[in-house]
């Protein structure tokens, strides 16, 4: 099938820079919130981001101008929805709150458009059950933030068609970003399953007194090229997500191997939950 016409629902942190990115790359995309603020704030973004890269000499005025054309920002729903091609949500990480939304657009959108969720955590079978087209459903994982970052994980799910998924993967490299696909679905993917191995064992060598955090991070960073260390990335993210994403793994799986590290269940307990409140594995109270 063609997709030409997206229509990306959540305009937050990731839904702006995932309707931009597929402006920029030729689809005509209609990007719709919840909250006029949000749009409001997004169609400025995007003007700014735009002139920025005339700027920088990273596009041409013709380029942003016909980038910007075939970016529009809509309020309603079904004006939003009536005519894509395929629907990319990005609202927030509640599954209630998508199903509802799921539901909503089977209702609303065209009988071919695919429905897909940016969602970080939860596999397609949540969503599909909601629609009437579970072969249309699938999971679209961009990564933050998504106009640099070169990944995209599909997420085929027990009722995604192949011809859903293998549509996904070619929207994905059209928008100059390389898929992979995920034939089964498991909790996490692929990149944060790989990501919460490292925090864990990060968290075993804590634990049994072997390195500092700060010598921890210079391994990973020295040793394997890595950006940022476990321990600094944890800090990032908060601790309390990093908890939390295991509790709801472990609480999945049931696999000891998923059981959440003790050592982020104390610093939950004494509120160092990373650069949120201050402090980690690391102080950053004097910085
Ligand atoms: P955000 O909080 O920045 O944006 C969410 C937007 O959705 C807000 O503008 C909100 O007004 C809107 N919204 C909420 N409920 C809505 C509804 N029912 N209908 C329409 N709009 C609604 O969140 P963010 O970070 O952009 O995350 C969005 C999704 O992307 C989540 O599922 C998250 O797990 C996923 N994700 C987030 C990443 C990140 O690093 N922030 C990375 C990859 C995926």
């Amino acid at each position: 099938m063609t997709i030409k016409k997206i229509c990306v629902i959540g305009a937050g942190q990731m839904g702006q820079q995932i309707a931009l990115g597929a402006a920029i790359n030729g689809f005509d995309v209609i990007l719709n919130d919840s909250f006029d603020t949000a749009l409001e704030k997004a169609d400025k973004w995007s003007k700014e981001y735009l002139a920025g890269r005339i700027e920088k000499g990273k596009m041409t005025q013709t380029e942003a101008e016909a980038a910007q054309s075939r970016f529009k920002i809509e309020k309603d729903l079904a004006m939003a929805a009536q005519a894509a091609d395929l629907v990319i949500e990005a609202i927030v990480e509640k599954l209630d709150i998508k199903r509802e939304l799921f539901a909503r657009l089977d209702r609303l959108c065209p009988a071919h458009a695919i429905l897909a969720s940016n969602t970080s955590s939860f596999v397609p079978s949540k969503l599909a059950d909601a629609t009437t087209r579970p072969d249309k459903v699938v999971d679209m994982h961009f990564f933050n933030p998504a106009l640099v970052m070169e990944l995209v994980e599909v997420v085929q799910g027990p009722q995604t068609s192949d011809e859903t998924a293998q549509a996904i993967m070619q929207v994905s490299r059209q928008m100059q970003k390389t898929p992979i696909l995920l034939k089964k679905e498991i909790n996490g993917f692929v990149v944060n399953r790989i990501l919460g191995r490292t925090f864990e064992e990060a968290c075993r060598l804590l634990a049994l007194g072997i390195a500092s955090p700060e010598d921890i991070d210079i391994a990973v960073t020295k040793g394997l090229r890595w950006p940022m260390g476990p321990c600094a990335t944890m800090d990032l993210s908060g601790i309390d997500t990093c908890y939390n994403i295991r509790v709801q793994r472990f609480a999945e799986s049931q696999e000891e191997i998923d059981r959440p590290p003790a050592i982020l269940k104390e610093m939950l307990d004494a509120g160092t939950l990373g650069r949120k409140s201050g402090k980690g594995f690391y102080d950053y109270s004097k910085k």
